[in-house]
């Protein structure tokens, strides 16, 4: 029998969790102090909360009617069809420049996630992606910071977040590689938060061994405390950053620091501005961005019946077309304004089968998908959006910027994400003038070009030839 501190014993037993303090006087002092470590970092308050609201499973009155309330958004940038849309397109390109140039704009890329649905042993961001030479996802980012870093003389530091889960492993990679060709002081690695998973039925934490709590990252949504929590807050801003350029680590063509989407950013002054794509039809499973009662906000395609995600408004107009493509530019100041008291973003609930511990110290492996055993709980970064005043759309082109890979296989799998690549790499090649074979595969490393007119120009100066770019012929 050890001695707790009293304010740890307190704690549990108001918080009803005798399992997990039995479990922690059984343990001899020396394997006590990771756990108790754990439980000082866990607000029980707020756990008991979420669970308590988990167990009713009855949405707010906020929820239930937020269908019927959102309207399409309105302080939206659509992709240009006539000359004056291209002149705005092109005013913003030059001011997003401008904001590269003189070191307003950071990048911060998320990759502390799981990746489940992939089911790949590494952190995502080292899945191989390139169509020809297996170029990884973090490989394409980093060599388009490169390109983007020389083209502007800009410094564009590059944040990226990871999580217990993920950190030790990316910067082993990002060291074996050599950073890519990247300054190292130039990339940050800084860590997100965890949470404790609760069993489902009782609330009990629950433990992955008899000395650690089964913890996952806290979602993407962690990263506002994170970013505090690591000082890059008050860093990015003694630097000068005023702007940052979030973007995921699953989408290989997301355009990152994307100078169109920072200038129009900048030039409406927005707090929070999000890219979005036009939903392929009203039942596809993606988030949308509405205005509701004057905020933007996102809609979980869960939370539409088939028919209201294909009502229309009076003028004509798809209500939820705006598909979320999680790619966002943040103030600065704004994300600083979020990490005062109480201005945490809200937790969500996912029941999962999660394997813990028993009281006899054996492991349990749940598998029972139709009743999981326990609840986790993540933040989501989209709803940092109706906290802001200002916030502003831009529609991207979908078939260029949005391709992630989120799946094994079929509908946003790598497979679909290789054969965008390849299809933009033949589209940048024909329009630069060059024939390739049809059944050729094509990949255009970001150093070589970061869009068709740079391909054009590289192509036809010599700087690059066509035997330069990678390119395999498939089996018959
Ligand atoms: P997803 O929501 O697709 O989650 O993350 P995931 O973990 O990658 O994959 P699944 O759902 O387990 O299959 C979208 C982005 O947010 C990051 C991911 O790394 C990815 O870039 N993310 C997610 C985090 O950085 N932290 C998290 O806790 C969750």
């Amino acid at each position: 029998m050890s001695s707790l501190p009293e304010t740890i014993r307190q704690t549990l037993t108001t918080f009803h969790q005798q399992p997990l303090l039995q479990a922690l006087q059984s343990l001899p002092v020396p394997d006590q102090h990771r756990l108790l470590e754990q439980i000082q970092t866990v607000d029980f308050q707020m756990l008991r909360d979420t669970w308590r609201a988990a167990l009713t499973d009855t949405p707010s009155e906020h929820a239930v009617h937020r269908p019927a309330q959102a309207r399409a958004p309105h302080n939206v940038v659509r992709q240009p069809v006539s000359a004056s849309d291209s002149d705005a397109w092109a005013q913003a390109i030059r001011t997003g420049e401008q904001a590269l140039q003189n070191g307003q704009v950071a990048v911060i890329t998320v990759a502390g996630g799981q990746g489940t649905r992939l089911g790949f042993e590494h952190p995502k961001g080292m899945f191989p992606i390139g169509p020809v030479t297996n170029r990884t996802l973090f490989q394409v980012f980093a060599e388009q910071i490169l390109a983007r870093r020389r083209r502007h003389h800009a410094a564009i530091p590059w944040l990226i977040m990871t999580s217990d889960a993920t950190h030790q492993e990316t910067v082993r990679f990002f060291e074996s590689q050599s950073y890519f060709g990247l300054e190292p002081a130039s990339v940050v690695f800084f860590q997100q938060g965890s949470l404790p998973a609760l069993d489902a039925a009782t609330g009990q934490l629950l433990l992955a061994s008899p000395t650690e709590l089964a913890l996952s990252p806290d979602g993407h949504g962690g990263l506002i405390m994170a970013l505090q929590n690591a000082g890059l807050l008050t860093r990015l801003h003694d630097e000068g950053v005023r702007h940052l350029f979030y973007h995921q680590v699953d989408n290989p063509t997301a355009i990152v620091a994307d100078p169109a989407l920072i200038g129009f950013h900048s030039l409406h002054q927005s707090q929070l501005t999000t890219s979005v794509v036009c939903k392929d039809s009203p039942t596809e499973r993606m988030g949308v961005l509405v205005d509701i009662e004057g905020h933007t906000e996102i809609i979980e395609y869960s939370e539409l019946t088939p028919e209201e995600a294909a009502r229309h408004d009076d003028s004509g107009q798809w209500i939820f077309w705006a598909g979320n493509t999680a790619i966002h530019v943040f103030d600065l100041a704004f994300l600083q304004g979020l990490t005062g008291k109480g201005r945490q973003l809200p937790l969500h609930v996912a029941r999962k089968n999660v394997p813990w511990v028993n009281a006899d110290g054996v492991l349990v492996q749940p598998n029972d998908p139709n009743r999981p055993n326990a609840i986790k709980l993540e933040r989501f970064i989209f709803d940092a959006l109706p906290m802001a005043t200002r916030t502003l759309i831009i529609e991207g082109d979908r078939a260029r910027e949005f391709n992630p890979v989120k799946n094994k296989s079929g509908k946003d799998s790598a497979e679909t994400s290789q054969a965008a690549l390849n299809r933009i790499g033949h589209l940048w090649l024909q329009q630069a003038g060059c024939a390739v074979p049809a059944n050729s595969v094509v990949e255009i490393s970001p150093l070589q070009a970061l869009d068709a007119p740079e391909l054009q120009q590289r192509l036809a100066s010599g700087q690059l030839q066509l035997s330069d770019i990678a390119t395999r012929t498939p089996q018959a």
